[in-house]
């Protein structure tokens, strides 16, 4: 069964199967919400970069990797604040509102704009600091999965933002082609806030878009992503010391099942962890989730037959 399971992804990684994507439709920064742009269509007054088309950013190097798929800077820098909540929804931009995949890690990372306004501003050279990250939940599901539902990611900004334009670079990694090089999918977003306050905090460690990943890093080539119960290891380095309030709970390289990755840090994670004495998924759990790999498989490949043109 799991050898089946296993082999089947692995024969899926080489069809160029045509899936579903998605985009940053909506922001909601405590209370306030700002839709996002639609690829495509003409620019609207929004903190949300526009990316080009809905499909993934494919290789670590791609320019598009700072901020999604020919992203073009938005009009609006908006106000928020260290410790702000926001929760950001994505829509697949196909037809149903969901976002389409379930399997990979979601990861937040900040940089200052240089001043206060963003929209002129080009963000491949931005230092950007890991704020917070989100893997597996005790039970073998990941994080991508409640947005799968129609979830919105529920994000606090860190403590101790010194004041300024910030880019917000939210980012989902779908990994079920992650069995081969290349095969992992790039879904950055970003996001103009204008931080107030009177914070002080001086980022470290910062990483720059392209840069950070190469296609071979764990967790980016990840040939053990449908072995439940492997490790996961976050790319991009550690959170830096400007992380969301509680994201230190994470741990960059712990076993799927044991909770740490998936835990949920107040406000900037996904559902609620329950982790078994053991560390490792329940029987049950591990089922539910190798049969949402096996439905993900049949979507993809109902998607690749009829060769979608989304
Ligand atoms: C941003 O800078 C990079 C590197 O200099 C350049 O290739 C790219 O075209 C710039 N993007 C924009 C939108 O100006
Ligand atoms: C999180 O961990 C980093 C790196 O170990 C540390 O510098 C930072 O102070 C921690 N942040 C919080 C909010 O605990
Ligand atoms: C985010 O927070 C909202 C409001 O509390 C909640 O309804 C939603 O389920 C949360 N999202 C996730 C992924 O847990």
């Amino acid at each position: 069964m799991e050898l089946f399971i296993i082999t089947f992804f692995a024969i899926l990684a080489f069809i160029p199967y045509v899936s579903a994507h998605g985009f940053v439709s909506k922001v909601l920064i405590d209370g306030k919400e700002y839709d996002g742009n639609t690829p495509q269509s003409s620019a609207i007054s929004s903190p949300i970069r526009m990316i080009s088309t809905i499909d993934p950013v494919k290789g670590a190097d791609n320019p598009s990797i700072t901020c999604g798929q020919d992203a073009q800077a938005a009009k609006l820098t908006v106000p928020a604040n260290s410790g702000s909540n926001l929760q950001i929804t994505w829509e697949s931009g196909s037809g149903d509102v969901d976002w389409d995949h379930n399997v990979g890690p979601i990861m937040n990372y900040m940089a200052s704009c240089g001043g206060n306004d963003c929209s002129t501003f080009n963000g491949s050279s931005a230092e950007f600091f890991k704020i917070e990250q989100s893997g597996q939940n005790a039970d073998g599901t990941w994080a991508q999965a409640a947005l799968h539902v129609g979830l919105p990611f529920n994000l606090t900004l860190p403590d101790n933002l010194s004041p300024g334009g910030y880019l917000l670079r939210h980012e989902i990694i779908a990994l079920q082609g992650a069995v081969s090089v290349g095969g992992a999918e790039f879904y950055p977003s970003c996001i103009q806030l204008l931080i107030g306050g009177s914070g002080n905090g001086v980022p470290s460690p910062t990483v720059s878009f392209p840069g950070a990943y190469s296609d071979t890093d764990p967790g980016i080539l990840d040939p053990d992503v449908y072995n439940p119960g492997s490790s996961y290891t976050f790319p991009g380095g550690p959170l830096s010391n400007l992380a969301s309030p509680g994201a230190n709970s994470s741990d960059s390289s712990s076993p799927a099942g044991s909770g740490a990755s998936g835990s949920a840090p107040a406000g900037a994670s996904a559902t609620p962890v329950s982790t078994t004495a053991a560390g490792a998924p329940s029987a049950s759990a591990t089922k539910t989730c190798r049969l949402n790999q096996k439905r993900m498989a049949k979507r993809h490949a109902r998607e690749w037959r009829i060769g979608g043109s989304h």
